[in-house]
């Protein structure tokens, strides 16, 4: 994919379930005061239910087009109020969905060694595609067929095991600080 500059000068992380992303946002949101987009507590609020419910009763196609539509919306926002976006972990899965993750800001995939997936997503009840008599299979699946599309998306890559929130969230503030001053464009602010 071409490293074009993007329209806005947002924080975008992506990555997989269990990688960190809501707490790493929330550790950028409080370091910079940047407003925190979660693209998932945003899909849920405006459908009035939890993802489960959304993948049972509507479908995963459908929670899919709400998470492209609302990625298209951000890219309308002002560009001069950069907003910290932390995206689901299966919204790199459409072509259209990665280019717009591109375009709104500085792409971050945070990663983790596979054991830390398992054991972080195990016992959690509202990730309805690890919902199955093999989720660590499913984890492995999973992981395969989206790696690819998470390289295509991400400016950076951030392998998190053994750090703390902190140190990632302090780790991806300086490495933007470059890669926007690499990649002006007059009108938005650095962060
Ligand atoms: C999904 C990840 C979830 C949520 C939905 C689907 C996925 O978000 O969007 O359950 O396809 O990997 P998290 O990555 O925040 O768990």
């Amino acid at each position: 994919m071409s490293p074009a500059t993007p329209s806005h000068r947002n924080i975008v992380l992506i990555g997989f379930m269990g990688c960190g992303k809501s707490t790493v946002g929330r550790t950028l949101h409080h370091i910079l005061g940047y407003p925190l987009v979660d693209t998932d507590s945003v899909i849920e609020s405006r459908s009035g239910k939890p993802i489960t419910r959304i993948f049972a009763e509507d479908g995963e196609e459908s929670f899919r087009d709400q998470e492209t539509t609302l990625l298209a919306e951000l890219t309308t926002h002002d560009p001069a109020c950069p907003q910290i976006i932390s995206t689901g972990g299966g919204i790199i899965g459409r072509p259209q969905n990665r280019q717009l993750l591109r375009d709104l800001g500085y792409t971050v995939w945070l990663r983790a060694p596979i054991q830390v997936i398992l054991q972080r997503t195990r016992r959690n009840q509202d990730r309805p595609l690890l919902d199955t008599d093999d989720p660590a299979n499913r984890v492995r699946e999973l992981l395969t067929l989206r790696e690819p599309w998470y390289a295509e998306t991400a400016h950076l890559q951030l392998e998190t095991g053994g750090l703390t929130s902190n140190e990632i969230a302090t780790g991806i503030l300086e490495s933007a600080r470059y890669f926007f001053s690499q990649h002006p464009n007059p009108s938005c602010p650095n962060p």
